[in-house]
């Protein structure tokens, strides 16, 4: 396996760790074949257990036949079958239920049982894969149990899945009730964007460059796109997605995680604090949004039927437990401002949607324009300007399209791409996204989590955008084809500014076609 987990000098200590929802997705898609993955690097501690806790009808033992059932179906590469059973022999399951205290005195003594079998010095890691309005309890409970208890030789910590609140008054009542037993220090909060490689390669790529970060402001950039395109639909999360929509469900986490690591300044380390403390600088610096300016800075959409993916699909109405009428967005794109001295005047515009043409999620910087006077005289009608694209999935990558002189004996100019392609130099990645943040929790480095006040900054931003929206329900959705790049009013947000939205494959296309083109008829 080829992985490349930054050599951090804390090391991920002993822990048992007890899972929430272990029946349910997340643990069986993502978080055991993370852990796999960790034991296969040998980063997961060797004193290490983990329990399920569920309302489920599982034993220990029925439990890990579910688990071997699963982890071929879903770990991104075979795991090694002496690695597996490593792993079976510290798997417990307790069932139970989340308001049941009787239940919580199991869990106890099952975890204490664990830790004796496996040596995990009192750790305990605490991960909520569970529904939201499940966090408050299950954390109330654990306090009350006393298994939230610190001393200075055993720790615990709670990992806490998205959504955190559905806007800015639950978000922080969510993090009143965690304090009510927790310390910030105890609480990590999860964004699985901020696992992505080159999630994080976003910093180190501005602030390793001596020749990046000189140019990364106001005076060379002329505006950013942020866009986190789908080609699935809803699939079965229907009844979730009917009380989210895209701007709850995208924006405020991993659009915003994209954004804070584009715009931030640089940090003097990194330190946790001091990374967040730049990240939460960039959202406080967002200009609030007034209702006026959320009715032509916004555009929200839904899908209808079209041809999504390869397959014909009946549109988002049609999905299962969704409502016929339903008004939920399934796309939006957004305009916003950050007013501080590096970004002043430079829109940054962000999109993200269900059953879109291509999955891809990008950041690009597009550059300002050169000026124009040295090809006055030639036949180059138009100068292309510079563009930056870090691609983060499906491949991930950087790419910086420069103007050259297409060969010949006239001057014509075409755009040519540097490519850097993440495989090709370090190899594949096997990884789930969740290993590095697994490790970083064990090892009590939180850098990579979101604090308290950065959620609250982020619903700040969002929650008047939700107000007006509320006040004024979508009218006319459906208003975009499964399949296509989403509702037109998403290219006029742009072309209103002059600018257009990038399109990857696209625009390589038309690049060809034009040089085709220029060499056909000698003309620019
Ligand atoms: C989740 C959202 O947080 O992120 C989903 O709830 C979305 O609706 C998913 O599909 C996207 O994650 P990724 O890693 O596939 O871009």
């Amino acid at each position: 396996m080829n992985s490349h987990h930054p050599e951090t000098s804390v090391a991920a200590s002993p822990c048992v760790m007890v899972i929430f929802g272990a029946s349910g997705d997340l643990t069986k898609r993502k978080l055991i074949p993370a852990l796999c993955n960790l034991a296969a690097d040998n980063v997961l501690p060797k004193q290490f257990a983990i329990v399920g806790f569920a309302t489920n009808d599982y034993t220990s033992e029925s439990f890990r036949q579910k688990l071997s059932e699963d982890i071929p179906k879903y770990a991104p590469l075979p795991v090694d079958p002496q690695l597996w059973s490593w792993f079976l022999e510290r798997i417990y399951y307790v069932k139970g239920d989340f308001a049941d205290a009787e239940a919580f005195k199991r869990l106890q003594q099952q975890i204490a049982t664990a830790d004796k079998e496996h040596d995990c010095q009192g750790n305990k890691l605490f991960y909520l894969a569970v529904a939201p309005r499940f966090f408050g309890p299950i954390t109330k409970m654990l306090g009350d149990t006393g298994l939230l208890t610190e001393d200075p030789t055993h720790w615990a910590r709670v990992i806490v899945e998205k959504p955190f609140g559905h806007d800015l008054a639950s978000a922080i009542q969510l993090n009143k009730d965690l304090s009510q037993v927790l310390t910030e220090k105890q609480i990590y909060r999860i964004d699985h964007y901020l696992g992505k490689e080159t999630v994080q390669n976003v910093m180190v790529f501005r602030f390793s460059n001596n020749i990046i970060e000189p140019l990364w402001n106001r005076h060379y950039v002329d505006h950013v796109q942020i866009t986190a395109a789908e080609t699935v639909g809803v699939e079965h999360r229907g009844g979730f997605y009917e009380t989210a929509g895209a701007l709850r469900d995208m924006v405020p986490n991993h659009l915003f995680q994209l954004l804070t690591m584009t715009a931030m300044e640089p940090p003097i380390s990194f330190d946790a604090d001091e990374v967040r403390n730049k990240q939460a600088e960039v959202l406080h610096a967002i200009q609030p949004l007034e209702a006026e300016e959320v009715l032509t800075n916004m555009v929200r959409g839904q899908y209808g039927p079209g041809m999504a993916d390869g397959a014909r699909d009946a549109g988002y109405r049609a999905e299962p437990d969704v409502s016929p009428n339903s008004n939920t967005e399934t796309f939006v794109a957004l305009k916003l401002q950050i007013d501080n001295w590096r970004w002043a005047g430079v829109p940054f515009y962000l999109r993200t949607g269900k059953a879109l043409a291509q999955r891809t999620t990008e950041i690009v910087i597009q550059f300002r324009r050169t000026p124009f006077v040295l090809f006055r005289n030639t036949t180059v009608k138009n100068l292309e300007t510079n563009r930056l694209v870090i691609h983060i999935q499906p491949d991930e990558g950087i790419s910086l399209s420069l103007g050259a002189k297409v060969p010949g004996a006239l001057m014509k100019l075409g755009l040519v791409n540097m490519d850097f392609d993440y495989k090709t130099y370090f190899g594949a990645e096997h990884n789930t996204g969740y290993e590095r943040l697994l490790r970083d929790c064990m090892a009590g480095d939180p850098t990579l989590f979101q604090r308290s006040d950065m959620v609250e900054a982020g619903w700040s931003v969002i929650q008047p955008i939700l107000d007006v929206w509320h006040a004024l329900p979508a009218r006319g959705f459906p208003n975009y084809a499964a399949g296509s790049w989403g509702p037109a009013e998403a290219e006029d947000l742009l072309a209103r500014d002059g600018r257009a939205w990038h399109r990857t494959d696209q625009d390589l296309m038309e690049q060809r076609n034009r040089i085709a083109l220029m060499d056909k008829t000698g003309v620019t």
